[in-house]
């Protein structure tokens, strides 16, 4: 199959109504959202949507998230709105919130992997908008990348993952967010953070109330029990190369990753070093990634950067440890499954 991609820049009309076409034939089609790229089918069609787990190598109970574009779409697939969840609509729709709401089975159950609740989101960005307005679908998507690999964040990271593979790409530029949406389950007692993302834990907590946070966030999930999002128990978000955090304070962080680096040095290994922009002068003449400046810098250079350094054909990444507030929850969520939870705590080290 040729993979054709469309610049949303120069070909804007162009590329959605081929985009929109294709999805209504039952076709896949890469496109932008504010998070990360999705690659996404009719909601509708089970044969199209398998046709994502199949490109993606995904397994099949772990289910997909559907995206709509309009209340109607909502109301024709959940069983039922609770007040806590109009309350976040309404304070974070469209955007990169997906809340898990009890099905009415209206979707076919390959779209949930056999649970009896569905995810939906409504993205703020304009391109996957115009998509599911001008295909007039619910279109499910996945993050665009190969099961396991870090997201999809430009188009190029798609291409390389999904060439040959689907007809379109849509190339909107970088992800705003540049990681995945927050999920919150609110089909049971109390709401439960299943993913951190660009909406923080704070800000669903400003609006109703206490949250609980699923422990899977930021711990090894045993494949023998029962998880709230299947999600969680794959191998998630990993480069090539092998990533560790290194926790403590910033000085002797710097001290203690010199000193790990000029050893893969010695031993012929091609370490990199990931920091946010303040510790760069820490790490002079060595190989570096600069994050930025912020945590919303940092969110949205993250996953680019462990493609980046795959691409250069780095096989070591060292990581200086973030906090978790805000958007550093959602940070820390995904370079711990990229680094398959190596933490090194230099406070512990004998
Ligand atoms: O930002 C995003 O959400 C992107 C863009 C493309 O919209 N999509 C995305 O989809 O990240 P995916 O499939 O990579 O992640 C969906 C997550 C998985 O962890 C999955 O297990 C969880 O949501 N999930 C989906 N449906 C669920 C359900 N009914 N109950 C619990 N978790 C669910
Ligand atoms: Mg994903």
């Amino acid at each position: 199959m040729e993979t054709e991609i469309y610049d949303l820049k120069s070909k804007y009309d162009e590329g959605l109504d081929a985009a929109a076409a294709e999805i209504i034939k039952g076709n896949l089609v890469i496109f932008p959202t504010e998070t990360v790229y999705g690659i996404g089918s009719d909601a509708a069609d089970a044969k199209a949507v398998k046709k994502i787990y199949e490109a993606k190598g995904r397994p099949s109970n772990n289910p997909l998230i559907a995206h709509i574009w309009d209340y109607s779409q909502l109301e024709a697939i959940v069983s039922e709105i609770p007040e806590k969840a109009k309350a976040l609509m309404e304070a974070y729709w469209p955007g990169p919130l997906t809340i898990v709401f009890k099905s009415n089975g209206a979707l076919p159950d390959i779209v949930s992997g056999g649970l009896d609740t569905i995810a939906v989101r409504m993205p703020s960005s304009p391109y996957a908008r115009e998509l599911l307005k001008r295909s007039g679908k619910i279109i499910v998507a996945p993050s665009a990348n190969l099961s396991g690999k870090p997201s999809g964040t430009t188009a190029l990271d798609c291409y390389e993952d999904f060439n040959g593979r689907v007809g379109i790409i849509l190339d909107g530029g970088e992800c705003e967010v540049g990681l995945e949406s927050t999920v919150i389950s609110l089909t049971g007692d109390k709401p439960v953070l299943l993913r951190p993302g660009g909406i923080t834990l704070e800000m669903l907590e400003a609006v109703i109330g206490e949250v609980n946070v699923s422990k899977a966030i930021l711990n090894p999930v045993n494949p023998d029990t029962k998880v709230e999002s299947p999600g969680m128990l794959y191998k998630h978000y990993s480069p090539n190369a092998d990533v560790l955090i290194v926790k403590g304070d910033a000085v002797n962080i710097a001290k203690k990753i010199k000193a790990m680096y000029d050893n893969d040095v010695c031993s012929g290994s091609r370490p990199i070093i990931f920091c946010p922009h303040e510790s760069t002068s820490r790490y002079e003449d060595m190989n570096i990634y600069d994050l930025g400046n912020d945590y919303s810098d940092i969110a949205r250079n993250i996953f680019s950067a462990l493609r980046e350094s795959d691409r250069k054909g780095f096989n070591k990444i060292y990581f200086e440890n973030l906090t978790t507030d805000g958007i550093g929850l959602a940070i820390n969520n995904r370079i711990i499954r990229a680094a398959g939870f190596h933490v090194l705590d230099i406070n512990k080290e004998d």
